[in-house]
């Protein structure tokens, strides 16, 4: 495994790491810039920016350089016609991951969802700043309401190509499994999903590494038994997200478990330093019933 140079380290993660002013504070770092005028219309500048804000400034949450290039590899690969990333925040993985979607498929569209309409609007402005409003569309709201909204929309055609997981860890199989139900996730489909390691996501690394007869036997227990907030994730986790965003419900979706799945670790770093790892995960086919 690579190592990671120090010198590039964003500020510690801190206890108190997001929405304390710090995204807002992003957007007066960049605009301020003396260089503002070249950086227009270069998202590689603009994510540079973002990346410096991190740097000397606070810690940000972003996927960061490391991890940004195991997926931007992935998209020259894809050439994605619909790539849908869950979780935006403010930005920085719309600009580098839409830059790369534009240049590997120039008709390509990038969906970037957000719950936070504060962060979707920093995001705005820096997407915008960076030149690619023309291919990376924010979506403001909760995931699994956006993916719905947009699937009856026809946005996504026949299905997603390339999908970014990087937003509520609970989340990943939930939505995954509403992707299968809506067939927007088929064979053909890659998923890239991001944190499996820090602070680790165990339910949808089981998920996406089962067998279809595995799958099976667990939606036949869920049929029983029901469905909620895996016990892996731990309660100090599920408390701090439910008293930022309200209670909520994870829908009891069985998914399609027949689909057949290649799935592999590729190990990394966060932009702090701290070791993490992006799950790749292929549709190879489906088995019939
Ligand atoms: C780790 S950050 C995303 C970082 C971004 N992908 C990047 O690398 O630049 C996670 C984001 O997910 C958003 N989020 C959390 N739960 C969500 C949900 N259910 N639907 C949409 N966005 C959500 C948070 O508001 C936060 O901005």
């Amino acid at each position: 495994m690579a190592t990671f140079d120090k010198s590039k380290a964003y500020q510690d993660q801190d206890q108190v790491f997001f929405d304390d002013g710090r995204e807002v504070e992003l957007l007066h770092f960049v605009f301020g810039r003396p260089d503002i005028d070249s950086i227009r219309g270069n998202p590689t500048a603009v994510v540079k920016a973002i990346d410096e804000y991190g740097r000397t400034k606070k810690y940000l949450m972003n996927v960061g350089e490391d991890k940004g290039a195991i997926v931007s590899n992935l998209i020259a690969e894809v050439k994605p016609r619909i790539m849908v990333e869950l979780g935006g925040y403010v930005g920085y993985s719309a600009i580098l991951f839409g830059a790369a979607v534009r240049k590997a498929n120039p008709q390509g569209k990038y969906y970037s969802l957000e719950r936070n309409p504060e962060f979707a609007a920093v995001s705005g402005a820096l997407v915008n700043l960076a030149g690619l409003s023309d291919t990376v569309k924010i979506e403001v709201g909760s995931s699994d309401a956006s993916l719905k909204r947009l699937y009856e929309a026809g946005a996504f055609g026949d299905q997603i190509d390339l999908m970014f997981l990087d937003h509520w860890k609970p989340a990943y199989t939930t939505d995954l499994k509403l992707c299968e139900e809506l067939r927007l996730v088929r064979p053909g489909s890659v998923l890239a999903a991001d944190n499996v390691i820090k602070p680790g996501n165990p339910p949808y690394l089981e998920y996406v590494r089962s067998s279809v007869g595995e799958k099976r036997k667990a939606v036949a227990e869920q049929k029983k038994n029901g469905s909620g907030v895996d016990e892996r994730f731990s309660s100090k986790q599920a408390t701090m997200y439910e008293k930022r965003v309200g209670k909520v419900e994870l829908a009891n979706l069985v998914g399609n478990p027949n689909l057949i799945y290649e799935s592999k670790l590729i190990e990394s770093f966060e932009p702090s330093g701290v070791a993490d790892g992006v799950e790749i995960t292929r549709c190879m086919g489906e088995e019939s019933q």
